[in-house]
């Protein structure tokens, strides 16, 4: 309710008996009638005091209306009375109008008016992490909780740091597999310092080992990209969590202790590990690894009616991630830092968080996770 604030008057407009009934006279007495019918419009707050008003100036029974027509109109000398009946007629309707367009303005009575400082205020919904990022950073959490730290690099990279310092010789058909998105306009540089979308977040291996000597244990989340359009399991931009350990004798047994503990982490203690012969150039020996299948138990088959899994494809087993010893060859490129192949040792691995997320959360298409749905994105808050 707006109170009339130290030195305003707010003595309610009374309607003055008329001695001169002059036409100056009149337009004097018609402006101070609307004037006061103007503050107190103005003044107006909710709830009783609208009825007030409205009382105040329309009431049938003493309202100013009403008194206008006793103290102006029924007052008037009879040579008076037309021009007086113009006005009074013209001011009445100027009145009514003005009258409810105050009231139109101000709420009702029970509504709130503009400012009500009790009123709760408009809460802001609170965020929550993306499901894959949330997945992402709960696998850099276990390595975390092992003693790596968490290393980023770029997502525009050198040809030299996705492919070349990654032991991919210049057409080596190993990079046909990565379906690289280049940026335009590269081919007057030099190949190794053309720009392209990182294909994996190996690159930033060599990029923490030029700045970091051994020993090393760092973990690397990012996004990365590849051409390939988007279905139910493919997306141009997806996400990686690598992983680097570099010591003085470093063996193909801590890989496998290590991973196998940080799938256990993942998936349950009771998950199986499985490694199976593979490729990479950056990697001798490579290898895939397979965690037996957590949603079907590894036997292939889900319920009590047998039905097939579609997961692992029937075979109990699940592809997790792709790992292996560093080549020589790779620590060959950071060797003037401390990484002398004669001397240290290394494991690798690097695995997509977006799928592992969606074996996670049981989804059958990957698009869900980036067309910002937000009835979809809402269960994981
Ligand atoms: N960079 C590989 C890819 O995107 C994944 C990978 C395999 C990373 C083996 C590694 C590794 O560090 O040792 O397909």
């Amino acid at each position: 309710m707006k109170r009339p604030c130290r030195g305003e008057r707010n003595v309610a407009y009374t309607v003055p008996k008329l001695k001169d009934f002059s036409a100056a006279a009149l337009d004097k007495a018609v402006e101070k009638l609307l004037a006061a019918l103007e503050q107190e419009s103005g003044a107006l707050g909710n709830g009783d005091e609208r009825k007030a008003f409205r009382d105040h100036w329309l009431a049938r029974k003493d309202g100013i209306l009403t008194q206008i027509n006793e103290l102006w109109l029924k007052a008037a000398p009879k040579e008076a009375k037309r021009e007086v009946g113009q006005r009074v007629n013209k001011l009445k309707t100027e009145v009514e109008a003005k009258v409810e367009a105050a009231l139109k303005r101000t709420p009702a009575a029970g509504t709130e008016s503009a400012i009500d400082i009790s009123f709760p205020g408009i809460r802001r919904a609170i965020g929550a992490e993306h499901p894959i990022i949330r997945m992402q950073n709960e696998i850099v959490s276990v390595f975390k909780n092992l003693g790596y730290s968490v290393a980023e690099g770029p997502v525009i990279e050198t040809d030299y740091y996705n492919f070349e310092a990654l032991n991919f010789p210049p057409n080596h058909p190993a990079r046909d597999t990565q379906d690289t998105l280049f940026l335009a306009n590269q081919q007057s540089k030099a190949r190794r310092e053309q720009l392209l979308l990182r294909t994996h977040t190996s690159p930033v291996q060599i990029r923490t080992m030029e700045k970091m000597k051994p020993p090393l244990r760092i973990v690397i989340p990012g996004k990365v990209h590849r051409n390939d359009p988007p279905d139910a399991s493919h997306s141009p931009m997806f996400h990686q969590v690598e992983g680097l350990a570099v010591d003085t004798n470093i063996t193909f047994g801590d890989l496998k202790g290590t991973l196998d503990h940080a799938m256990k982490s993942l998936f349950g203690s009771d998950v199986k590990t499985s490694f199976r012969p593979s490729f990479f150039p950056f990697t001798e020996p490579s290898a895939e690894m397979f965690v037996s299948c957590f949603i079907c138990g590894g036997s292939g088959k889900r319920g009590s009616d047998n039905a097939p899994c579609r997961p692992c494809k029937q075979t109990g087993w699940i592809e997790i991630l792709g790992c292996g010893m560093v080549d020589p060859n790779v620590f060959e490129f950071v060797k003037h830092n401390g990484y002398d192949p004669e001397k240290v040792s290394g494991f690798a691995f690097g695995m997509g968080v977006d799928r592992i997320a969606m074996l996670k959360y049981g989804l059958d298409d990957l698009q869900l996770f980036f067309q910002g749905d937000v009835r979809f994105l809402e269960q994981f808050g």
